[in-house]
């Protein structure tokens, strides 16, 4: 006879089999690993785990609005080009001995011509970049048709930066109404006046990449196992791994897509692993788990809602191109996306980034907050008749269109903050953050803790 456990299964079984297709909501399983890049990620807009509308909530209409965006798709970031990929180009274009078209999962490799060759010029902005950021600025007009065109967007003067500034202008200015791009200078005695302060702040180190390899050597070890059983001659090395995934991100940004992508190479787990991985590194490079990032994006976070709420101002719409830790770094002033706003007296931010397994509840993940073109949105609002919340003034961050509620200023309406509340959290910033000039210890004499280039610059 047989046991009882499998008749019982075998009952359960014939009845799925008779059940209603409806019966089981299936579960489909999809994983883009362009979803999940971290540093190399082209934009997307994440589906946010609690995806509020990004709608003018009810009652309301935006009545003025700042954004903050990194550029666009770049064909390689210079670093990730000489420390991995260049590495990998060099070691993969002098190899012979493996017939590459031998392994499925690599057979690729036989005939691929990659973009990059280990004499590209890191650093320039794609075509497919300059057309993201065209098409963003139509999408924000469309998104604010009662805000006035610009007449001046602010760009760091990196090539990569300004050409993003340059591209968004030309995605909304008319013959009768040009767009300034102003040049903001990168220089390393400019104090908090620019948008790339952490460059002219002494003490800022981007320590991450260093405590990042722990993991990085986790989650690498069965890929180049993996790898190295199937082609034993080539010796894959943790530099080759990252050189290919960074290559899946930037061949993707330089012609849309790459075979090394493919998740026949690299399957969702070793995604998430590089990802997590990421996460860690911009924690301390510029979030959370570095001190100077709050000093360091102060300046910018008050000198925006400074501009928000005066009566009046030049601009409807003020819009700033710069790199990454910018953004970044302001959604720590914001006090956003962190780790352990909801543990209470639970762990603390570096706690919550263990170097040993993955947090899959972390707040904090680059790929969703800084992908190329990465955005933070302030708008202020005008709201009158929103049923249920007083009359008045109120104000709603998004990160990449998607509406975050500020731990402790989220009562209004989308779970905006009042101008009051928006206030008070600007003062407790204040008093934490103020003075980047003592914060960084500038070694030159002329800093400013206060940024002013949105009125005149230079
Ligand atoms: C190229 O390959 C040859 C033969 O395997 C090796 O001796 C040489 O060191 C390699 N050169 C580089 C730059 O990797
Ligand atoms: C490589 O290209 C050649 C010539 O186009 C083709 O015959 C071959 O099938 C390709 N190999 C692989 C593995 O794609
Ligand atoms: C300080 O002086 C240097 C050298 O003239 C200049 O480049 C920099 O912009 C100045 N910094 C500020 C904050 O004005
Ligand atoms: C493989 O590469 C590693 C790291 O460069 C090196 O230490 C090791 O000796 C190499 N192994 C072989 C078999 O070439
Ligand atoms: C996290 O670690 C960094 C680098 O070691 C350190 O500078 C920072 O103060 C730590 N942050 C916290 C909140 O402990
Ligand atoms: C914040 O903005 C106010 C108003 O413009 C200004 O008076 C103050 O100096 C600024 N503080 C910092 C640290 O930027
Ligand atoms: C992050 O959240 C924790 C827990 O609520 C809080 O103590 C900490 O001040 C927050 N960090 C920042 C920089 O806002």
């Amino acid at each position: 006879m047989a046991p009882l456990h499998q008749s019982v299964s075998f009952q359960l079984l014939s009845l799925l089999s008779l059940a209603p297709h409806s019966w089981v909501t299936a579960y489909d399983y999809t994983f883009n690993p362009l979803e999940h890049l971290g540093r190399a990620s082209p934009y997307f807009e994440p589906r946010d785990v609690q995806p509020s509308s990004p709608s003018t909530p009810q009652g309301c209409t935006v009545a003025r609005a700042a954004v903050l965006s990194r550029h666009g798709a770049i064909n390689v970031n210079d670093d990730d080009f000489a420390d991995w990929i260049q590495p990998f180009l060099v070691k993969f274009l002098n190899h012979t001995s493996t017939d590459w078209s031998s392994i499925p999962s690599m057979s690729f490799l036989a005939n691929h011509t990659s973009p990059l060759t280990p004499d590209s010029e890191p650093e320039l902005l794609t075509k497919i970049g300059e057309l993201e950021a065209t098409e963003f600025a139509s999408k924000f007009a469309e998104r604010y048709p009662n805000l006035k065109t610009p007449s001046k967007v602010w760009a760091s003067s990196a090539a990569r930066t300004y050409n993003t500034g340059k591209a968004f202008a030309s995605g909304i200015e008319t013959a009768d109404h040009p767009i300034e791009v102003v040049k903001v200078n990168e220089g390393l005695q400019d104090g908090a006046n620019n948008l790339i302060p952490w460059r002219a702040c002494p003490e800022y180190r981007e320590v991450g990449i260093d405590i990042t390899e722990p993991f990085r050597e986790k989650f690498a070890k069965p890929i180049k196992a993996r790898f190295n059983a199937l082609a034993p001659e080539y010796n894959f090395t943790t530099t080759d791994v990252v050189g290919m995934m960074l290559l899946c991100g930037y061949e993707a940004a330089i012609q849309g897509n790459s075979p090394f992508c493919s998740l026949d190479l690299f399957g969702p787990d070793d995604w998430l692993g590089w990802e997590y991985a990421d996460d860690i590194r911009y924690n301390y490079d510029a979030g959370y788990g570095n001190y100077v990032a709050g000093p360091i994006a102060f300046p910018w976070v008050n000198a925006t809602a400074n501009l928000l709420f005066q009566e009046t101002a030049e601009e409807d719409m003020y819009v700033s191109f710069t790199h990454r830790t910018l953004p970044s770094m302001s959604l720590a002033v914001l006090g956003l996306f962190n780790n352990t706003a909801f543990v209470g007296s639970g762990p603390g931010i570096n706690e919550s980034f263990p170097l040993d397994r993955i947090n899959p509840h972390r707040a904090w993940r680059t790929s969703n907050l800084s992908p190329c073109l990465g955005n933070v949105v302030i708008e202020k609002l005008a709201c009158q008749g929103s049923y249920g919340f007083d009359d008045g003034e109120y104000y709603r961050v998004l990160v990449n269109h998607a509406p975050q509620a500020i731990p402790d200023c989220s009562e209004g309406p989308g779970a905006s903050c009042s101008r009051s509340g928006f206030e008070a959290l600007l003062q407790e910033k204040e008093e934490l953050y103020y003075g980047f000039s003592e914060w960084c210890q500038v070694d030159y004499d002329n800093s400013t803790d206060i940024l002013t280039f949105y009125q005149h610059y230079p």
